[in-house]
C-alpha cells in the first residue's frame, strides 16, 4: 500500500508542476513514505533523513505513512523536516509544503471523516501491474500490532469510486490489477455487498486479464469470495493469508479470533474451490511467553500447509499495543534461532513449490526487461518471477514453459505469444 501511496502522492505533485526523479540528489522535494509496523523501519527513517541531510543539496523533506502518523511532531524534534503528514491526510501535500515553503508549519495527522480518495487526480499512466486501494484501516486490534493506530478503523471505498479507478487503469495500460487493504477481504459497501462483488465486475473490464488482492485476514474469508476463485478465471491462483503462529495460546493471546486448526480447515475449502492456489502467509516468532513446544506448534502448521512463500519476522515491541506491556519477553537470540528454523522451513516449501512448476506452461505477463539483452521478466499465475528470452514487450501475456527453478524465481522458453 505504500507503493500505492507513493504514487498517489508524485500524480498530486505533478498536478502541481513537480516531475519524479530517481536522484535523490536533484529532489527540491524529497518524500519519505515510512513503515511503522517494526521498530527497524521506524528508524530506517531517522538513518534516511541522516544520510539526506548529509548530501548538502538541502532538499525540502516531508515524512509522510504510518511514522509520521504515529510519531507526529516528535519527528520535527528529532530530526529537521519540513513537512509531516499522515496515511488519511495526504492529499493535503501540496498545501503543506507551500506552507512549508513560506516558513509556516506544516503538519497533518488527522484522519478526517471525509476520505482523501475524494481530493485525488485520476489515474492517467499504469504499468502493466496495477495497484488500486479498496480498504484501508484496520478494526481487529492483533495485539502485537500498530495498524489499528496509525492506518486508522477499516473503511471501504464505493464500488463506483473503484471500478471508475481500474477503468483509468486498463485505460492507461494496465493488464493486472492487484486490490489492495489492510483487510482487503474486509471490503464492503452500503449494499453488503463483498470483495467478491467486486472481482466479478472486474472480471468484466475486457483489457483486464488478471485481478489479485492482498492483504487478506482469515475471518472474512467468505464462501462468496471462495467461490470466486473456482469461478472468475482472470482471478489468479494465489492467496495471501496471514496466520502469524501455530500455537492456540499464542494465537488467543495475539486476538487472532482464529485457531491453528480453523485456519487450516479454511484452507482446505479454498484448495477445494482451487486446487492449485498458491498460498503465502506471514509468521511472528517470539511473541511474548511463546516457548520452545508453541514454537513448534508453528513449524507443524508450515508443515502441513506447504506454503509456496511466506514471510517471517521476529516479534517488534511496539509502544502502545497491548502486546508491549505482556510479560514473557523471548531473549533475542532464541528469536534468532526459531527465525532461522522457520525460514529453513518455509524455504524449502518455496523451493517444492518451484521445482513443482518445471515442465509445465503457462502465461506470464511482462513486466520489465531482465538482466541481459532480449531477456524479460514476468509473474506466473502462482506469483513467481519468472524470466525467459523473448522480443514480447512490456504488458505483453506470453505463454512460457517453465524449464528451471530456482529458490526465488523460475527460468522458461517462450511457446506461443498470446493474442494482445
Ligand atoms: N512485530 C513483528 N511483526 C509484526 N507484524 C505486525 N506487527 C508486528 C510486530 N509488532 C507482521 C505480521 C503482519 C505483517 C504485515 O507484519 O506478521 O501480518
Ligand atoms: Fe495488524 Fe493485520 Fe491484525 Fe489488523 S489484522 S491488527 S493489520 S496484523
Amino acid at each position: 500500500m505504500n507503493v500505492y501511496d507513493g504514487e498517489r502522492m508524485a500524480e498530486l505533485m505533478a498536478a502541481e508542476g513537480m516531475t519524479a526523479t530517481d536522484e535523490a540528489n536533484a529532489a527540491d522535494l524529497v518524500v519519505l513514505n515510512t513503515c511503522h509496523i517494526r521498530e527497524k523501519a521506524t528508524e530506517k527513517v531517522y538513518s534516511d533523513i541522516g544520510r539526506l541531510r548529509k548530501h548538502g543539496s538541502d532538499p525540502m523533506i516531508a515524512i509522510a505513512g504510518c511514522v509520521a502518523q504515529a510519531e507526529g511532531a516528535e519527528i520535527v524534534r528529532r530530526a529537521k523536516v519540513d513537512v509531516v503528514v499522515g496515511p488519511q491526510a495526504y492529499h493535503n501535500l501540496p498545501k503543506l509544503v507551500a506552507d512549508a515553503a513560506a516558513g509556516k508549519p506544516a503538519l497533518d495527522t488527522d484522519m478526517p471523516a471525509e476520505s482523501k480518495f475524494g481530493h485525488l487526480p485520476a489515474r492517467r499512466r499504469s504499468g502493466p501491474s496495477a495497484f488500486l486501494t479498496v480498504q484501508e484501516g484496520c478494526d481487529k486490534f492483533c495485539t502485537y500490532c500498530v495498524v489499528p493506530y496509525t492506518r486508522g478503523a477499516e473503511i471501504s471505498r464505493s464500488f463506483a469510486r473503484i471500478i471508475d479507478e481500474a477503468k483509468a487503469l486498463v485505460d492507461g495500460g494496465a493488464r493486472e490489477i492487484t486490490l489492495l487493504g489492510q483487510n482487503v477481504n474486509a471490503w464492503t459497501d452500503t449494499d453488503g455487498r463483498g470483495l467478491d462483488a467486486l472481482i466479478r465486475e472486474l472480471d468484466r473490464l475486457p483489457a483486464l486479464e488478471r485481478i489479485r488482492y492482498t492483504t487478506s485476514h482469515p475471518n472474512d474469508m467468505t464462501q462468496g469470495l471462495i467461490d470466486a476463485h473456482r469461478d472468475v478465471e482472470k482471478l489468479m491462483p494465489f492467496l495471501h493469508l496471514p496466520v502469524q503462529a501455530g500455537s492456540d495460546r499464542v494465537l488467543k493471546a495475539m486476538n487472532r479470533s482464529h485457531t491453528a486448526d480453523s485456519y487450516l480447515r479454511l484452507l482446505d475449502r479454498v484448495r477445494a474451490a482451487r486446487p492449485d492456489i498458491a498460498l503465502s502467509g506471514d509468521f511472528i516468532v517470539g511473541f511474548p511467553g511463546e516457548t520452545e513446544a508453541e514454537f513448534q506448534e508453528t513449524l507443524r502448521l508450515v508443515d502441513a500447509v506447504g506454503y509456496a512463500q511466506a514471510y517471517s519476522f521476529k516479534y517488534s515491541p511496539r509502544p502502545g499495543t497491548p502486546a508491549a506491556d505482556m510479560a514473557g519477553e523471548v531473549p533475542m537470540e532464541v528469536m534468532d534461532d526459531r527465525l532461522q528454523r522457520l525460514q529453513a522451513s518455509l524455504l524449502r516449501d518455496q523451493k517444492a513449490f518451484n521445482d513443482a512448476a518445471v515442465g509445465r506452461t503457462c502465461t506470464v505477463l511482462v513486466e520489465r526487461a531482465g538482466r541481459h539483452a532480449g531477456q524479460m521478466l514476468g509473474k506466473s499465475p502462482w506469483l513467481q518471477s519468472v524470466h525467459f528470452d523473448t522480443d514480447a514487450r512490456i504488458g505483453d501475456m506470453v505463454e512460457v514453459e517453465i524449464v528451471a527453478a530456482g529458490p526465488v524465481s523460475l527460468s522458461a522458453v517462450e511457446r506461443m505469444r498470446a493474442a494482445a
